[in-house]
């Protein structure tokens, strides 16, 4: 099973990264048919968005639910066998090889060839600092690597790493594996707290599949146009 994007809307996700479900469901009216797939993250998770995404996935949208799980193996196959009734396309998992595994068999266990599992390899707003604070040792590059190969071998349908990581990930991960990347920016845009980031047009051409791209879209003062805008950048790389 391939999870790989259709077009170039299908390629951009959006992030509903706002406090309230009103907020969300106006940001989804406003970006209507300029975004393949919309991402309910932490922030709404606990906002009443689980029954939002339910109700979205209904309603025929593609939804991403950031829920970015690690846990005991015995959890992590409940929890997934769960989020597996919900309609969803995609959801994270973090990249560890265990947990990994235990999200994978969930989805076996119930039959569910729909649902991408995305393994979570290193946050996007790390820096190499970071992540030697966090007791790595070595280049952020060889982790997120050692991460795809575990991604690869546990059968998840694809990773979210750096686009600044992409091609050499491609290489890794092959054809099969989808690639997901947040820390894109279009030219000029502010990098916010994202430290290894690219162009919608770099990400693209690099390997990347998705572009999960927030703040320039639902910050900017016409989202609408700047999704039109990130797409024609995508349509331009392809
Ligand atoms: O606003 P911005 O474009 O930075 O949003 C990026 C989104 O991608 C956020 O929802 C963030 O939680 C998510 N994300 C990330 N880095 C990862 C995984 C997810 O930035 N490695």
């Amino acid at each position: 099973m391939s999870y790989r994007p259709a077009n170039a809307v299908d390629r951009l996700i959006l992030p509903l990264d706002v406090p309230t479900v009103d907020e969300a469901r106006q940001l989804v009216r406003q970006t209507q048919g300029l975004v393949g797939t919309y991402k309910i993250g932490m922030q709404l998770q606990f906002a009443g968005g689980l029954q939002f995404a339910e109700e979205m996935a209904r309603e025929g949208h593609s939804i991403f639910l950031d829920v970015k799980l690690l846990d005991i193996d015995n959890t992590i196959t409940s929890a997934v066998k769960n989020l597996s009734k919900m309609g969803v396309r995609f959801i994270t998992v973090h990249a560890y090889p265990k947990n990994m595994r235990a999200a994978v068999k969930a989805l076996e266990d119930v039959g569910n060839k729909d649902l991408c599992l995305l393994g979570v390899t290193v946050l996007t707003s790390m820096d190499e600092q970071d992540v030697k604070d966090a007791g790595y040792v070595g280049p952020t590059q060889n982790l997120v690597e050692q991460r795809a190969l575990d991604a690869v071998a546990a059968g998840v349908g694809g990773i979210v790493c750096s686009p600044v990581e992409s091609a050499a990930m491609r290489i890794k991960v092959g054809d099969k594996l989808c690639i997901v990347t947040p820390g894109v920016r279009p030219e000029g845009a502010n990098a916010d707290d994202q430290r290894r980031v690219m162009t919608p047009y770099d990400a693209i051409r690099a390997g990347s599949d998705y572009l999960v791209i927030g703040r320039p879209i639902y910050r900017a003062e016409d989202p609408r146009a700047a999704a039109r805008a990130i797409v024609a950048e995508i349509e331009s790389a392809l």
